[in-house]
């Protein structure tokens, strides 16, 4: 089920957003206009990932420096080993909705 968040404006590109969705925060990354959206702690040791650097679709962790593919999820490099759960985005005119 995909629940409105918010505005697509609401994200700034090149930027990282943190929204409630269902009671879990869940992070949107806008990337060369294209928007991903995938939980938002870390799954090494719980930091949030919306403090995190943002570099094309690659993030890193601010704690330990875990890196993820925003598209995917997939870890990069460690030291985490599970993937953050991706979850599908989608805009509908000027309407945000997230996955819950
Ligand atoms: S909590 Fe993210 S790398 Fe450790």
């Amino acid at each position: 089920m995909l629940v409105r968040v918010g505005s697509s404006n609401d994200v700034a590109a090149g930027a990282i957003r943190v929204f409630d969705v269902a009671g879990t925060k869940v992070n949107v990354a806008s990337v060369s206009g294209r928007l991903y959206a995938f939980d938002d702690a870390c799954t090494h040791r719980g930091c949030s990932l919306a403090n995190g650097d943002l570099d094309g679709t690659t993030l890193t962790c601010a704690c330990h420096g875990a890196r993820f593919d925003v598209t995917s999820g997939d870890v990069l490099r460690g030291p985490a080993e599970r993937p953050v759960r991706s979850r599908t985005v989608q805009v509908e005119g000027t309407d945000l909705l997230i996955e819950a």
